[in-house]
């Protein structure tokens, strides 16, 4: 009996957790949501295309069975690539020469009394696309009876970056640990290696950097290749190709060789002879993203060679085999006036010197994933050098996995953002997607939020960021707005007004949390190490100066802000005209960025009347304020998502209202002992003491 009762025990409780809302299936809730109604008889397509079979899995999940092979019916979907005879009738393939083979259609046919809906490509990666499209609209009930769909990613390569170290651990990584359990391979391989890629593929996502861009020489020995063979593997049906981050020193340290002078013939060898090691076990790898003498990594100015001799050198062995080289422009020194000034100052001497298979990586702004940056005047600088942007999909400075905010508001003010360096209309998206010089190889990076917790990404709503990543890599003429729609659609309710609320809560985040951190252009006020709390009073001797707070406020009895206007380091000039000359006046400098350029005296007159001071105390509480609204909102939201992702959000919500205020506190008190001002009486008065604050140490994973 007691046998009996403890099978019907464990059956339950299976069946409970089969269903929990844990998160783990991200937008992919195929078998969660409400389906909208069957539209197709039948399907018209080769059984065996991954495409159909992807189509058909889902299928299942939504429908509780597949759609059946048959033509007969009056509402067929065709799915087939140029050249196959489903396609024959249609007329299509001049249309899908155009569309590369990335690209795809869907578009509805009425002919003999029959309503065909067709999803043509050139190829297999384009046919994908296209299935994952069509079950998108179906996912968000946005499946019209007549398509016209026509697509193309704006970018070649669209991939993550992974700042997974091979013991397991993350840099900047708030999720838990690394997905990729090499110690495991290939005696048992993760079931979530295949789940990760179906979700990229569903949101265009093409590529994978598998380790720390601080890499160990290590990924290059022959066992761990072994192991990255069999993640090409998985991704491959799933049109992902693997890259790895490299060492620059991998020739001497695991190599044995004397030097990794790029210009050595033996080192030229060893590299030339481990591509095609590489290439002999993944035919279709990607290519290397490499950082090289930046925080004191190795590279080539160790030999007296430059960025692009060390570039080219890899490029060419990667050259025969069509691999890429990403090159990060992330380089700082202590002894400079001004780190915002010195990527740029490297690398523009450098331009057209790389080649054609090599691409500048290029963080959004000039110093590093703060919550707000101008662009990094490199996007305008190199005009004959491929350029590609790096997002921290992470959120390294943006509250971690505690704080909800929506990163595509932030990653669209970056590519919006005009350059003028070919004249008005030179956006970084431009710029970046091949477009403005007509280039074929264009890339976008996202630094991946993803590990090995139950729900990927740490925070529910942080799935978002790496949806929103892979939506705006593919087309990033698409809103923060419309991609928040389709995200929520997809996670958590399709109801108008839920989508509305939670939607307006998601853009709204973004402000917020640049307001109760670093408003009017304020950066990099963080906390030693962690970069998670407020520390702007941080000192610690002998310290690198760019690595200390001050060096970026630099507040004084007569005012706070950088002075990178001529006046000052004369970082505006690194900017095209009119920018230059915009960013240079305080009159005509956005206040958005005012404290990034400028040093501004307390009683500064803001545009709004109030003084420099006054709008400080004014933005930090407007954050507090946003938090609490977004918590009011979401409690409001209650009844459309389930008991365990609205009690599990709200949590993390109430985090991010006492870090708000922890955050408005320590700042507005320690910049007060220079202001010398009250803080207005119209806002919330601090609630801690700044004695109090000074003490907190937290015992933060820092990974660095
Ligand atoms: C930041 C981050 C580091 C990382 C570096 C990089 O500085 O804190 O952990 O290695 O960026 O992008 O290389």
């Amino acid at each position: 009996m007691t046998r009996y009762i403890s099978i019907i025990f464990l059956f339950t409780v299976s069946i409970l957790l089969s269903q929990a809302e844990d998160g783990s299936k991200l937008w992919l809730r195929f078998g969660q949501t409400k389906a909208s109604p069957i539209h197709f008889t039948g399907i018209n397509a080769d059984k065996n295309l991954f495409a159909v079979k992807e189509l058909q899995k889902a299928w299942k999940e939504m429908y509780r069975k597949q759609l059946s092979f048959n033509n007969s019916g009056n509402q067929t979907l065709v799915i087939g690539a140029t050249g196959s005879k489903e396609l024959q009738s249609f007329g299509l393939n001049k249309n899908l020469e155009q569309l590369g083979e990335e690209g795809y259609l869907i578009k509805s046919f009425d002919t003999h009394g029959k309503h065909q809906t067709v999803i043509a490509a050139k190829g297999k990666a384009g046919l994908l696309y296209g299935v994952y499209h069509l079950l998108r609209l179906i996912q968000t009930n946005d499946l019209p009876e007549n398509l016209n769909i026509v697509e193309k990613p704006s970018y070649a390569v669209r991939i993550l970056n992974h700042w997974d170290n091979l013991d397991g651990s993350i840099e900047r990584g708030y999720a838990g640990h690394s997905i990729w359990k090499w110690e495991e391979m290939p005696t048992k391989i993760s079931p979530r290696y295949t789940e990760y890629a179906r979700a990229n593929a569903s949101i265009g996502i093409n590529g994978s950097v598998l380790n720390n861009v601080n890499a160990s020489p290590n990924i290059l020995r022959k066992n761990y290749l072994e192991k990255v063979k069999i993640l090409a593997g998985i991704f491959r049906p799933f049109h992902i190709k693997v890259y790895l981050s490299i060492n620059f020193s991998a020739p001497s340290v695991i190599g044995g060789l004397p030097t990794a002078d790029p210009l050595n013939p033996a080192v030229i060898k060893w590299w030339g002879d481990k591509v095609n090691e590489i290439y002999q076990l993944i035919p279709d790898f990607g290519g290397f993203l490499v950082k090289a003498n930046s925080e004191g990594l190795p590279g080539p100015q160790d030999f007296g060679r430059t960025h692009a001799d060390g570039a080219n050198m890899l490029a060419d062995a990667l050259k025969p085999h069509g691999g890429i080289i990403m090159w990060r422009a992330f380089v700082y020194s202590p002894d400079n006036d001004d780190r915002a000034k010195q990527a740029y100052n490297e690398f523009v001497p450098l331009d057209g010197k790389f080649r054609d298979n090599v691409i500048v990586q290029v963080k959004n702004g000039p110093i590093d994933f703060q919550p707000r940056e101008p662009f990094s005047p490199l996007f305008g600088g190199l005009k004959l050098t491929k350029i590609m942007p790096e997002f921290q999909i992470t959120q390294e400075y943006l509250g971690q996995s505690n704080h909800m905010v929506y990163l595509a508001p932030l990653w669209k003010e970056c590519l919006d953002s005009d350059t003028y360096c070919q004249g008005k209309g030179s956006t970084v998206a431009r710029i970046t997607d091949g477009t403005l010089y007509k280039r074929e190889l264009s890339a976008i990076a996202g630094v991946a939020n993803i590990g090995e917790d139950t729900n990927w990404c740490g925070h529910h709503f942080a799935q978002a960021n790496w949806y929103a990543f892979g939506r705006l890599a593919w087309n990033h003429n698409l809103t923060s707005e419309q991609i928040a729609g389709e995200w929520l659609k997809m996670t958590f309710n399709k109801d108008t007004g839920f989508v509305r609320s939670a939607s307006n809560m998601m853009i709204a985040s973004r402000e917020a949390v640049v307001n109760y951190m670093m408003p009017l252009g304020l950066h990099h006020l963080f906390a030693w190490e962690h970069h998670y709390g407020p520390e702007p009073w941080c000192d610690f001797p002998n310290a690198r100066p760019d690595w200390l707070p001050k060096y970026y406020h630099q507040a004084n009895e007569d005012g706070i802000g950088f002075d990178r206007s001529s006046h000052g380091t004369n970082n505006v000039e690194q900017y095209c005209s009119p920018l230059r000359e915009m960013f240079d006046k305080t009159e005509t400098c956005p206040e958005k960025y005012l404290l990034w350029f400028h040093h501004v005296p307390w009683n500064y007159k803001m545009k709004d009347g109030k003084t420099l001071w006054d709008e400080l105390c004014y933005l930090y509480d407007a954050g507090v304020k946003d938090v609490r609204r977004s918590e009011a909102t979401w409690n409001n939201l209650q009844a459309y998502v389930d008991k365990e992702r609205f009690e599990a959000v709200k949590a993390k919500l109430a985090i991010q209202e006492q870090d708000a205020i922890w955050w408005k506190d320590a700042c507005l008190l320690y910049f007060q002992g220079f202001s010398q001002q009250p803080i207005p009486p119209y806002i919330e008065a601090p609630v801690h003491k700044l004695d109090d604050l000074k003490k907190i140490k937290l015992n933060m994973a820092s990974h660095n």
